[in-house]
């Protein structure tokens, strides 16, 4: 379990994050959705350790919680940050490997674990010697979730891994990342933009504006219940080409 409790974060005149209160159920995968700049974000970058809250606390499972430093905490957590994140200097297989090198895990070690996770994100073995520039959007992200993966986290954050691609290959990779949760069960926090997505994904959708949670669900309960004309509103706004067509005929 993770308890985001009563969380704010300030850059400058931006209140990113105000008095922001979250329970993440393990095993579960939560989706979180809202405007551009409501903060999603921020808050992953919170959760991973790499920003400061300016009041609130993140506490954590008592796994996690008995690990002596934050470095530590962080290595239990796994994140593929907003555009992927790849060093552009270091191949697809450097770039997954870096903390193991780090760690001074032995080339055998590594060799099996890279090989195991390439067979569960179905990426051809041979694209590792390329560098990211020389791969595709979708196999960019591929390696991204890979390199997420590698130290075996208990806690994976995803910011918008499906972000940049195009509808197909987007499709396609919904597909396989959904395979991958259920084969895994950890659990999961996904950022996306796209309602239909968080659908697919969600076991919880939160749904955010303005730094705060406007309201939490399933997408069902936010259509038929919304608590808020903004959640109707949100909704709508995310009403798919072919529904506009339909209107238009
Ligand atoms: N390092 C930073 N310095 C200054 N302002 C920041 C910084 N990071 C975020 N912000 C501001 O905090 C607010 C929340 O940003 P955040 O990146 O969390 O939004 P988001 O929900 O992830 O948006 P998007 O959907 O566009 O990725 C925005 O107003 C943003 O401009
Ligand atoms: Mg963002």
């Amino acid at each position: 379990m993770l308890t985001i409790s009563n969380i704010s974060k300030r850059y400058g005149d931006d209140l990113a994050l105000d008095h922001f209160t979250l329970t993440i159920k393990p095993a579960q995968l939560t989706v979180l959705i809202g405007p551009s700049g409501c903060g999603k974000s921020t808050l992953l970058k919170l959760v991973m350790g790499l920003e400061e809250p300016d009041s609130g606390e993140i506490g954590w499972h008592k796994d996690i919680a008995l690990l002596s430093s934050s470095l530590q905490q962080r290595r239990k957590i796994g994140y593929v940050i907003q555009e992927g994140g790849l060093f552009p200097h270091l191949t697809a297989r450097k770039n997954v490997t870096l903390v193991a090198d780090y760690l001074g895990w032995s080339s055998g070690k590594k060799r099996k674990r890279v090989e195991e996770l390439a067979e569960l994100v179905q990426l051809d073995f041979g694209l590792l010697q390329r560098y990211p520039l020389q791969l595709s959007g979708g196999q960019r992200q591929r390696i991204s979730l890979m390199r997420a993966l590698m130290l075996d986290p208990d806690i994976l954050l995803l910011d918008e891994p499906l972000g940049a691609l195009d509808p197909m290959v987007r499709a396609d990779l919904q597909q396989d990342l959904k395979s991958i949760f259920q084969k895994l069960s950890k659990t999961v926090i996904l950022v996306t933009h796209d309602m239909g997505e968080a659908i697919f994904f969600a076991d919880r959708i939160v749904l955010m504006r303005e730094g705060k949670i406007v309201q939490q669900g399933t997408a069902g309960e936010m259509i038929d219940r919304p608590v808020d004309p903004f959640v109707t509103r949100f909704i709508q706004a995310q009403q798919s080409p072919l529904h506009r067509l339909g209107e238009k005929r």
